[in-house]
């Protein structure tokens, strides 16, 4: 039996994030991993394939609509879908012997295999038993099922099945105007397929600020894509080329069908725990199927932790990430801190839409005095220049104090740009502070900048 200060099982985002970083203060490591390659879904099935896909997707893009202008002439290209495939699984590889390489830098063990808790201290992978004082789970979650809808992976897909198609559709119907369902939507609809969305609210991506909302609606609708709002879908059924989707419209109970070559199901995620003996642990759930944790992710069975997509709060690489650097350092005997307030949010669509902070509906809510600073990317040089007037920054600060407290881009770059915001709100600055930052001209940056200055005395571009 092979004993470790710390086993993590799972190697996504937060596990091997959480392992170099026990690794780095000192502790000794494994870290548990069932599949092939390490990195999890993000690296596998999730961030990483389909931003290679949005990237070639988006070149395309460019090439239909903005080449003849800027005077580039010639045929668009056409596309070469085995190929992109290849470029999509090269992008996979690079990314997953990254973290292997880190892994052997690190010193850290992978532990083959799926992983299992017979007791507090004990990990269990295959047949082999493994010692380790503290524990990190770190398994991540899998797409929810929807009643009536049975996903084959080919017809009716998942995201994991509708990074790999065997061709590009025809047409494709999503269920689910969320983050998937519109970044691998908007792939295939500039790959050419005709897509219809279905959505179960009367708005796209549930929670956001609802100007971006309508913006970022209308800039997919240009694209191509099509919505269905306020459905409920029904269920699927899946034929030998094709699949019908039977929904039902909210507002007056009406059955639709729609047949399209293939339905992506995209209505959320639920964490991952299958097989771990949670329940013979006795581990606390919470009402939503999340492991419950403390302050220091630490769940009610000492010497075990939880972090990432198996916990509370946004399903996101990066809070995973985070999460795992603290919890390392909290069992390291240091002060791990996450700040919850400071997590951005970003659907790497074209125009691309980020958000941090404070919505103004989550400020009327508490009932906060707040001002808004906006402005369009219609005023920044840069973006007209490169076709990306689309858009706009949205600063929301504190009336009173002129603290920054949230951030909404919907522009070019936006998934960058949150960060300067994020950066801001984390010293806690004031809307004044960012717009007395010099920003370099002409960038994307100057609309943050602009923005900023909106809530205070005025933009100068508008
Ligand atoms: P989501 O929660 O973002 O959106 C699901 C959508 O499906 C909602 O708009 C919901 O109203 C709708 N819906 C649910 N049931 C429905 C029904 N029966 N008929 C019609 N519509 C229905 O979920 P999504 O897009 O599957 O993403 C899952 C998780 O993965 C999210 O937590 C997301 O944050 C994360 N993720 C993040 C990415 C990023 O940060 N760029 C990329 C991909 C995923």
């Amino acid at each position: 039996m092979s004993s470790y200060d710390v086993i993590v099982i799972g190697s996504g985002p937060g596990g091997y994030v959480c392992a170099i970083r026990c690794a780095q203060l000192g502790l000794k490591v494994a870290c548990v991993e069932g599949r092939d390659t390490l990195g999890g879904t993000c690296l596998n099935v999730g961030c990483i394939p389909s931003k290679a896909l949005l990237h070639a997707s988006h070149m395309l893009h460019e090439a239909e609509h903005n080449f003849a202008e800027m005077g580039l002439k010639g045929k668009s290209p056409s596309v070469d879908w085995p190929q992109m495939q290849k470029y999509k699984t090269s992008t996979i590889d690079t990314n997953t012997k990254g973290i292997e390489f880190l892994f052997k830098k690190n010193k850290i063990d992978w532990l083959k295999g799926w992983g299992s808790i017979p007791e507090a201290g004990k990990v269990k992978v295959g047949d082999e038993l493994h010692e380790a004082k503290s524990i990190i789970i770190a398994s991540g979650s899998e797409p929810s099922s929807l009643p009536g809808v049975e996903v084959d992976e080919k017809t009716v897909v998942t995201s994991t099945g509708a990074l790999e198609l065997g061709k590009v559709p025809r047409s494709m119907a999503v269920i689910g105007a969320g983050v998937i369902g519109l970044e691998l939507g908007s792939v295939y609809a500039r790959l050419g397929a005709e897509v219809t969305v279905i959505e179960y609210l009367d708005a796209i991506t549930p929670g956001m600020d609802p100007e971006v909302q309508k913006v970022f609606q209308r800039t997919l609708k240009k694209q191509g894509l099509k919505f269905v709002m306020g459905a409920a879908v029904q269920g699927t059924e899946a034929m030998k080329t094709k699949a019908k989707v039977t929904y039902k419209l909210r507002k007056d109970d009406s059955e639709h069908v729609l047949d399209a070559d293939v339905v992506l199901v995209a209505t959320g995620r639920k964490p991952y725990t299958d097989g771990l003996g949670l329940d013979t642990l006795g581990i606390e759930m919470t009402k939503r199927g999340q492991i419950a944790v403390n302050a220091h992710w630490e769940t009610n069975v000492k010497g075990i932790y939880a972090i990432g997509d198996v916990i509370e709060g946004p399903m996101l690489a990066h809070k995973a990430e985070d999460e795992g650097m603290a919890a390392a350092e909290v069992i390291a005997g240091k002060h791990g801190h996450v700040n919850y307030g400071v997590i951005p949010g970003v659907i790497y669509t074209h125009p691309e839409v980020a958000n941090v902070g404070e919505t103004e509906a989550t400020l009327k809510e508490a009932g906060r005095a707040y001002k808004v600073g906006k402005f369009s990317f219609m005023g920044n040089a840069r973006a007209k220049a490169n076709f990306a007037g689309d858009g706009f920054v949205k600063i929301l600060a504190d009336k009173e104090t002129d603290r920054i407290l949230g951030a909404h881009i919907i522009g070019p770059a936006a998934g960058d740009l949150i960060h300067e915001v994020c950066v801001a709100m984390e010293f806690g600055a004031s809307a004044q502070d960012l717009a007395m930052t010099c920003h370099a001209h002409p960038t994307y940056s100057e609309a943050v900048r602009e923005a900023a200055l909106a809530c205070g005395d005025g933009p100068i571009h508008m």
